[in-house]
């Protein structure tokens, strides 16, 4: 008996529905297997390595802020929530891309005070470490300016309202999370909470006791600042470069030792300079140009590397990580030997970024003759003299990034330090301000390792009054057509430029999602000291496969970065965000 047409449709309905149960399956396993899953935005995009910062730049947006008011509500939040990283005492890089077309790089970086000399921290009687922590580290901030400039030219809200979310969260406090109470811990028992007992005071949870970890979910509050960020809310940044701020500030630098005076903030100009651009199979890449080091790194790497086949050798392989290695090594020999404040020193930019030189440096890297560091180099013939190993970085130093989009199809990256954690150790009393550390970017002697254990061959990165410190942050936006791809940065400080190389070539060649890019291994080579940093979860057979190569591999599982990026799919346009599993931040769309 032939089937009746209702037992066909029966079995046509149960036939469709396992299907569709076999295809949710599937897709429900695809997104395991791609996780983590980064966030949507169809509006707007906010990515930093702090949530609550995170959370007041998506309140901008959603009050009808564009990217602009949002990045510098983040930016001041982070200074709240992450004290150690960043904050108006230290300084920063604004790229920003506006949805005309127009892109903007403005410089928020600390300058030397005017009574700084080349040889101020190896002179006579100058403890050691001088440039690292103390009155003497301390250069003259430059966030402040930098934020308010922004926001004046391009943001839409009034300073007051994007700094709300901060000023409540100095003046309520929130508990800290597992990340913040770690790199307490780790401050406090690097003996620096006890030389500076006003930070420790507000910093530390009360009756700490030193040997026990610090616990997460103590609340951190912080009176002064709030009162001072009120300050600044109502009278914009007049207070801390000429006024009440300006006096306190270089008032406890001086009381202390220090030489930064109150003209220094009073002369202090965030500048806006010609951002750095450069193309890589076909995308159009724009960074940030000296006193960074990391836009010229980048696009250094990024000319050598595109005359490899990455994508064919495969994401992760031996051979792809040993070439992106060689070229890390020798754009680092060149941010040693030529990289400067260009308001200082000569520096040949576009030689360094040029497509022919690097064919000259690829063609040289061939094997078998694959480059070592270190070597005597160019035409200079620098020879690199170095006692012995460079100086590991300082875990989880006092670098922050965030990535903002919006629905304009305006884009902000800015990464903000105040050096290491806590940056100088000082805290100006009664305004909670912190002061950076940023000297230490400055080479104090040539060829002397700076706490990254960077390098500085030929005296380009000297200090000298006025000066800005060499950079190697690197904030990034990618074009394709002219549109919008990707918006990154990250602290950690040369290894900010090879994770931000690392980020667009997992999303450019690799085709990852951003979410993916960020959190894959990375691995770090600086030329100085000859070793290539790998992360502990890069399998043993492709170490191997790097130490045959000829590299010297050092697994290290902390020190790494934090990279906060927002890639926009070229298909949708949906604005899609991945924060560093690194770090325990926060990727929100709206
Ligand atoms: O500007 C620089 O290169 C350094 N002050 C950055 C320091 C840093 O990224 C520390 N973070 N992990």
């Amino acid at each position: 008996m032939p089937p009746s047409s209702a037992t066909l449709r029966g079995a046509l309905r149960a036939l469709l529905l396992a299907l569709v149960v076999v295809l949710v399956a599937a897709l429900a396993r695809a997104s395991h297997a791609a996780a983590p899953a980064p966030a949507v935005g169809l509006h707007g995009m906010v990515v930093s390595a702090e949530r609550r910062a995170t959370e007041a730049g998506v309140a901008m947006l959603r009050a009808g802020g564009n990217a602009v008011d949002a990045a510098v509500a983040t930016a001041f939040a982070l200074g709240v929530t992450e004290p150690y990283h960043s904050g108006v005492g230290g300084g920063g890089f604004l790229l920003l891309h506006l949805a005309d077309g127009t892109d903007v790089a403005l410089d928020a970086r600390e300058t030397a005070p005017a009574a700084a000399r080349r040889d101020m921290f190896v002179a006579p009687g100058v403890p050691e470490h001088a440039s690292q922590a103390g009155p003497l580290a301390v250069a003259t901030p430059g966030l402040m300016a930098g934020l308010a400039l922004a926001l004046e030219r391009w943001g839409t809200l009034p300073l007051a309202t994007v700094l709300a979310p901060s000023i409540r969260l100095a003046d309520e406090g929130f508990p800290i999370g597992t990340r913040h109470a770690a790199i307490l811990t780790r401050w406090r028992e690097s003996g620096l909470a006890a030389r500076f007992p006003e930070t420790a005071a507000i910093q530390l949870p009360p009756g700490a006791a030193a040997g026990t970890p610090i616990a997460p979910g103590w609340r951190l509050v912080q009176k002064d600042l709030a009162a001072t960020l009120r300050l600044l809310a109502r009278d914009g940044p007049a207070p801390f470069y000429r006024g009440e701020l300006a006096r306190a500030i270089a008032g406890e630098v001086q009381k202390r030792g220090g030489i930064l005076a109150a003209d220094d903030l009073a002369s202090y100009q965030a500048k806006l300079r010609e951002p750095l651009r450069g193309r890589y199979r076909g995308y159009d890449v724009v960074t940030f140009p000296p006193p960074s080091s990391g836009g010229i790194a980048l696009l250094e790497m990024l000319n050598i590397l595109e005359g490899f086949d990455l994508a064919g050798l495969g994401a992760g392989s031996s051979a792809s990580l040993h070439r992106v290695a060689e070229a890390m090594k020798l754009a680092f020999a060149d941010r040693a030997a030529y990289l400067g404040d260009t308001d200082f020193v000569a520096v040949p930019v576009a030689g360094l970024v040029s497509k022919p030189y690097a064919d000259r440096l690829r063609a040289e890297l061939l094997p078998p003759r694959w480059r070592r560091a270190p070597w005597t180099w160019g035409q200079d013939e620098v020879a690199i003299h170095v006692a012995g190993p460079g100086v590991p970085p300082a875990a989880d130093s006092g670098t922050t990034h965030l990535s903002v989009t919006d629905a304009a199809g305006n884009a902000v990256a800015i990464t903000q330090t105040i050096n290491l954690i806590f940056g100088s150790g000082i805290t100006v009393p009664g305004t909670g301000i912190v002061l950076n550390d940023e000297m230490d970017d400055f080479s104090v002697a040539p060829n002397q390792p700076n706490a990254f254990g960077l390098v500085d061959t030929r005296g380009m990165n000297a200090v000298a009054p006025d000066k800005r410190p060499l950079s190697s942050m690197t904030p990034t936006i990618v074009l394709e057509n002219g549109k919008l791809r990707l918006v990154t940065g990250s602290p950690g400080g040369p290894r900010i430029i090879s994770t931000v190389l690392l980020t667009i070539l997992n999303v450019l060649d690799y085709k990852m999602d951003v979410a993916s890019a960020v959190a894959f291994p990375r691995i770090h080579h600086q030329w100085v000291p000859d070793l290539l940093y790998v992360e502990p979860w890069i399998p043993a057979d492709v170490l191997d496969g790097l130490r045959r190569r000829g590299q010297h591999v050092k697994v290290e599982d902390s020190n790494w970065s934090s990279a906060q990026a927002i890639g926009i799919d070229p298909k949708t346009g949906w604005q899609l965000g991945g924060s560093d599993p690194r770090s325990d931040g926060l990727a929100l769309g709206y």
